[in-house]
């Protein structure tokens, strides 16, 4: 049955599987202050990272729905897995039954934009959740726009799940942080620069550094996310239209709201009021 959406303008919605698209957030904020946003993390069924296809696209969609249902004209997949798995989907097949005049926007394709100017020697690695290497999402993405650059991938099974469980500063992180690396240089020892192709890495960021050999740029999302979003709303005076600007965000979770508390409150170091919705 056709859901009936809300036609008023609203918040931006931006949709994690967890605590990642945080980090995402928080750039797009300081970018874009004046606007409305609305987190949600489906933090009851994260990790997607290991999920199949079909699951990933059903939770996606699910969200999607939720957060039309609440206002939103505008989605950002804040999430990798969910942008190399269901955003095409959700795009070409969803979309036009949904609403054709909303939209839903990923991360990969902003990240993989500004690839070709950071790279010299045209090796390039990519760390990311099993699901998004599976995809082959990157090497695909980079290959449209940069077809000599060479892609290496390595999937990191244990990061998202060490973030989620509030140990991305322990001491048994930096075992896993060191292992994937070395792993992915092994694969190509001309890698310059390596793309952190997991919303929820940026967590990891202080280890990933101590790790990753000097000279090799570390390529993270928030920021290139947030340039490509503003760039977005500024060529869509339509869209831009349709988005409130109070500079409020209210966060949403799938999990008890006093864990998401804890948590958020720890990555965004600021206090957060969240309210449980189910998909
Ligand atoms: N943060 C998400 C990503 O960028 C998903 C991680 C997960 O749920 O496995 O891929």
């Amino acid at each position: 049955m056709k859901q009936t959406l809300p036609s008023a303008s609203g918040p931006i919605g931006v949709f994690d599987s967890g605590y990642g698209g945080l980090t995402i957030l928080s750039k797009i904020r300081e970018a874009l202050p004046e606007y409305d946003y609305i987190y949600l993390g489906d933090n009851a069924r994260t990790p997607y990272g290991t999920r199949s296809f079909e699951i990933v696209y059903e939770f996606t969609l699910q969200a999607v729905t939720k957060l039309f249902g609440m206002g939103c004209h505008l989605v950002i997949l804040a999430c990798n897995t969910a942008s190399a798995k269901a955003l095409r989907s959700i795009q070409m097949n969803d979309l036009p039954h949904l609403d054709p005049e909303r939209r839903v926007l990923g991360v990969i394709r902003p990240t993989v934009e500004c690839i070709g100017s950071i790279t010299h020697s045209r090796h390039i690695g990519v760390l990311a959740t099993s699901g998004t290497i599976k995809s082959e999402s990157y090497p695909l993405e980079v290959h449209k726009l940069f077809p000599d650059i060479k892609v290496s991938s390595e999937a990191c099974p244990l990061w998202v799940p060490l973030v989620e469980n509030n140990e991305a500063q322990g001491e048994g992180t930096d075992y896993f942080i060191r292992k994937y690396i070395d792993e992915l240089l092994a694969k190509d020892p001309l890698i310059d620069t390596v793309i952190l192709g997991c919303t929820h890495y940026p967590l990891l960021l202080p280890k990933i550094q101590q790790y990753m050999p000097e000279g090799i740029t570390i390529v993270s999302q928030g920021e290139l996310v947030a340039r490509s979003l503003k760039d977005y709303l500024h060529r869509h005076p339509e869209m831009d239209r349709k988005c409130t600007k109070g500079g409020r965000c209210v966060y949403r979770t799938t999990e008890a709201e006093d864990k998401f508390i804890e948590s958020a409150s720890t990555f965004l170091n600021e206090a957060v009021r969240v309210e449980r919705i189910e998909l």
